[in-house]
């Protein structure tokens, strides 16, 4: 595996791999990596010839200061993970690279970023798109492989590579969990015990809320969830909501005949984690 620091070293190592006619898969992260990631690493491999990850956690899409600070950053420790699966090449850029001056672009996301975690974390959205624009760019992907568990940032990177044309195609893969069912994230690494033994409480509510959606309106099914989950004294919802998969915009009625994704957000003391949940009903 190769690791590669900056810019202008990575565009000489693609500029070759492009005249060599080989296809790349890209997994961008923050770090942090998990089996979520690594599966996403999979999935690259088996549809191109060369899997390029890059790792670098990204200011410009933490609206919150302490939640950059504290993000986790064990650089070490990811590069021993990726020894060990199939990545030819690891990006690590400093900031000054992937930010030489400051990047004033604004994106045009429709109704995609006015829900949800656009709405409860103003120019998070923004930022995802700089990074993820400057990062293709640089690594001239044929593919780029995102996880589910993040399905409005999903919405939003397929939105702007359409927008901004970028001859890239996005490939989402499913949300990979723990034995207990939490959704793995690079932040469950900063529960304590006590909050790690709660949280299952989040996937397993997400779950049972599909066989009450069954005898349920939509409306009592999300009040149902909500108040499952702040039942508990570690937890409390930010929001829950039902919605289109394409359009993100609320649904009304189970008849809608649109695919449902349910998804929430739970503050854990400090750290906030997602989730989501199809529903077919
Ligand atoms: O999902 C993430 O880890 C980040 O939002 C991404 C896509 C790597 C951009 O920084």
């Amino acid at each position: 595996m190769k690791i590669v620091k900056n810019s202008k070293e990575l565009e000489r190592v693609v500029g070759q791999l492009k005249v060599q006619n080989r296809s790349i898969g890209f997994v961008p992260t923050m770090g942090a990596l998990h089996q979520g990631h690594l599966s996403l690493m999979e999935y690259a491999d088996k549809e191109n010839d060369i899997v390029v990850v890059s790792i670098f956690v990204n200011p410009t899409q933490f609206n919150d200061k302490s939640d950059y600070a504290k993000y986790p950053r064990i650089l070490e420790s990811d590069i021993e993970k990726l020894n060990k699966v199939k990545c030819d090449i690891v990006f690590t850029p400093e900031e000054s690279d992937m930010y030489p001056e400051e990047d004033k672009r604004q994106f045009d996301f429709g109704n995609l970023d006015k829900v949800m975690e656009g709405k409860h974390r103003p120019g998070h959205f923004r930022g995802v798109a700089l990074i993820v624009s400057k990062l293709f760019e640089m690594v001239k992907p044929d593919r780029a492989y995102f996880g589910e568990k993040d399905f409005q940032q999903v919405a939003i990177i397929k939105h702007i590579t359409k927008q901004l044309k970028f001859d890239v195609e996005i490939v989402s893969c499913p949300i990979i969990r723990e034995e207990d069912g939490l959704a793995m994230s690079s932040r469950n690494m900063l529960l304590t015990k006590a909050q790690r033994e709660n949280v299952s409480l989040i996937s397993e509510t997400l779950f049972e809320a599909k066989k009450i959606a069954k005898n349920s309106s939509v409306s009592e099914t999300k009040d149902w969830v909500i108040r499952t989950i702040n039942d508990n004294p570690f937890l409390k919802v930010e929001y829950f909501d039902i919605v289109d998969t394409e359009t993100l915009e609320t649904i009304k009625e189970w008849s809608q005949n649109v695919d449902k994704v349910g998804c929430i957000a739970v503050h854990v003391g400090n750290i906030r984690l997602i989730d989501n949940v199809r529903f077919y009903s």
